[in-house]
């Protein structure tokens, strides 16, 4: 197997972070790309010179011109700016926008055949901008959101039970904002349903610290958000692409008629593997949760309407 090409935009704290995780599991060559002069180029070497120590070869190399990304297996966008508190994700729209289609459409003429993993915010808005700037198949652009919403949920549930963050599974729908929908009816631990576990009024506030998961680490922060797990969150995308793994993963994936939904990126579970998304998995809602993933939905393409006034 030939060696993959990664690349990287948005050198901030995202993308360095993807960047710094992708070369520590040796998942490919990396270029890390930025408008800025120096920081790509800095950090870039600044990895590179990791990889001896971590006995990995990953060669990372950081760039202000496309030319460098050509040929890339997989891009992953996290260029555009963060929340600051008191700011909702959809507040990042009017210039994000611009940031992610600009990047989305460069990146696709020098690798035509990459997988796109779009992290930037308001998420499901911004894989549609990528889509619609690239023209690609819908199946090869993915949003990262789910895992980062799940992840929340596990680490909170491990706090409160003691269990291994390894042994809980969840599973969330819809858009990664305040509308997404976490199904504690799929949340297990070791197989076992969650209720056996914590109370109904218990698990509800772990719900909603979840939805807010983002948010809690903005107030704390102050000058932007979350890092680390949005990046550990792409980085398992990335392995299921790059390695076809075949993993099923809470993902922004395109709905064509599944879920009674068309033409529109949301959270759904689905497959990842080399051709992107390969399968979306429909699970049964009850009418209850399909009202709350319809409202998620509604709010995702009032969302695309306002992308589409600057497409
Ligand atoms: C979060 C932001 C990055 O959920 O969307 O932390």
């Amino acid at each position: 197997m030939s060696k993959k090409k990664l690349t990287v935009i948005g050198s901030g704290n995202v993308g360095a972070s993807v960047a710094a995780y992708a070369s520590a599991q040796e998942l490919g060559d990396i270029v890390l790309l930025d408008i800025l002069e120096g920081v790509p180029q800095g950090k870039g070497l600044d990895l590179y010179e990791a990889t001896p120590v971590l006995g990995v070869d990953s060669r990372v190399i950081g760039a202000n011109d496309y030319e460098a990304t050509s040929g890339s297996d997989l891009v992953i966008i996290t260029a555009g700016i963060a929340r600051k508190p008191g700011m909702s994700r959809d507040d990042l729209l009017s210039t994000n926008v611009k940031i992610v289609g600009e990047v989305a459409e460069k990146s696709s003429k020098y690798s035509p055949n990459a997988i796109i993993i779009v992290v930037s915010n308001p998420l499901d808005a911004m894989v549609y901008t990528a889509w619609k700037k690239t023209g690609f198949d819908p199946r090869k652009i993915i949003g990262m959101a789910g895992i980062l919403d799940t992840a929340r949920f596990r680490t909170f549930i491990a706090q409160e039970t003691g269990i291994s963050v390894e042994d809980i599974q969840a599973l969330v729908l819809g858009g990664h904002g305040d509308t997404m929908v976490p199904l504690t009816r799929y949340c297990f631990i070791g197989g076992v349903p969650v209720d056996r576990f914590i109370s109904s009024e218990r698990l509800d506030q772990i719900v909603q610290r979840t939805r807010q998961g983002g948010a809690e680490i903005v107030s704390l922060l102050k000058t932007g958000s979350a890092y680390y797990a949005p990046a550990a969150s792409a980085i398992q995308m990335a392995r299921s692409v790059l390695l076809d793994k075949k993993r099923l993963l809470p993902v922004a994936a395109y709905l064509d008629g599944e879920y009674g939904q068309k033409g529109v990126f949301v959270g759904v579970p689905a497959v990842l593997g080399e051709a992107g998304v390969e399968k979306v998995v429909e699970v049964e809602l009850t009418q209850l949760e399909a009202k709350a993933f319809g409202e998620s939905v509604k709010a995702v393409k009032d969302l695309v309407k306002e992308v589409d006034k600057f497409l």
